[in-house]
């Protein structure tokens, strides 16, 4: 059994947890800073928020930007860490050129997917041996209702299999790497079962994918922990591996616009408190699958959803507070361990 740090009375989320998955936060260079002490403490992987995305390491054709990535892959090594990569593929954040010719007019198909081969086999190639997991395709499943593929520039001009191409040059420039397909929405009953169509078909085919990636931005309210249990059950049924990989419970609901808050009620806290609970008493329970859970950022002095969808409005989707002290959230989700640990 894993001995528990309980020094200064906290103990690590990283260290109970350490018998059934990894626990990582997102971060970008002024987190790496401002968050440095609170990562170290109680992660042992991260993730790139934004500098391992396609437009921050090739922005122009064949002139590629490491520095900020690897600044992030130092900090981790230095400290025992592992790295999840994100992302390969995606209909973001990915520059114009990788869709056009000189001319203006788009690419044709053949060298659509010889840029993205370059570019997997550059990037995947550089981290080999260190980024234990790759996001290889993030969001390509549609949120519309009847419609099974993201319209975008990857599916027009070279068709949906895309997507079995990045997993294929992905696992070509490092086989031991852990390859993942990424989405949102992933608990909610129909496009769960897109995903899982999408990953049945490339494993039927013999393609390189080994696990599910559940993003898991989550609120109060939705989803529900059943859907979230059976979305589990699903993807765990193709006999992949599961990682939660961008997770935070907003105080808000998506549709819920309201910007008076200032601080989170007690009532939100207690509330959040529960549901993080439920969600790490969920993980313990398949951890037989799930092995990694990543919060998408550490604390809630910076939070992407500061920003979204509702700009300027603060919000505190996270275990630590802005000061980095645990909230009642960390004392559930650590009780979540303990009882685990009980139970075994
Ligand atoms: C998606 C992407 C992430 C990030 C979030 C918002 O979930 O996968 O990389 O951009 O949106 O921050």
């Amino acid at each position: 059994m894993t001995k528990l740090n309980h020094t200064g009375g906290m103990p690590s989320l990283c260290e109970v947890f350490n018998p059934h998955f990894r626990v990582g936060a997102a971060v970008n260079p002024i987190t790496l800073n401002t968050q440095s002490e609170l990562l170290k403490r109680h992660f042992n992987s991260l993730t790139a928020e934004n500098e391992m995305k396609f437009v921050s390491l090739q922005p122009v054709e064949g002139l590629f930007r490491f520095d900020d990535a690897d600044r992030m892959v130092d900090f981790a090594a230095a400290n025992g860490m592992g790295v999840r990569g994100h992302t390969l593929v995606w209909h973001n954040q990915t520059p114009i050129w990788m869709f056009e010719n000189p001319d203006g007019g788009a690419v044709d198909r053949d060298t659509l997917l010889a840029r993205m081969q370059t570019h997997i086999e550059t990037v995947v190639k550089r981290y080999k041996g260190i980024v234990y997991a790759w996001d290889v395709v993030n969001e390509a499943v549609s949120d519309k209702s009847g419609e099974q593929l993201r319209p975008s520039k990857w599916l027009e001009i070279a068709g949906e299999d895309f997507i079995a191409k990045a997993f294929m040059y992905a696992h070509e420039a490092d086989p031991n790497a852990l390859l993942f397909y990424n989405d949102y929405n992933e608990s909610d009953p129909e496009k769960r079962e897109k995903i899982y169509t999408l990953v049945k078909s490339l494993k039927d085919k013999g393609v390189p994918i080994h696990g599910v990636g559940l993003q898991a931005h989550w609120n109060l309210k939705r989803p529900s922990v059943d859907e979230i249990r059976q979305a589990i059950e699903r993807y765990a049924s193709l006999g992949l591996k599961l990682h939660i990989t961008e997770m935070d419970v907003s105080m808000f609901e998506f549709e819920d616009r309201r910007t008076d808050l200032k601080e989170p009620t007690e009532a939100m806290l207690a509330e959040q408190a529960e549901r993080y609970g439920q969600f790490f008493r969920l993980f313990t329970e398949y951890s037989e699958h799930i092995d990694s859970v990543t919060f998408w950022g550490a604390a809630d002095d910076y939070t992407w959803l500061d920003h979204f969808p509702v700009r300027g409005r603060k919000n505190w989707p996270l275990l630590f507070d802005a000061k980095h002290e645990p909230k009642p959230s960390f004392g559930e989700v650590v009780r979540a361990a303990e009882a685990s640990r009980e139970e075994s």
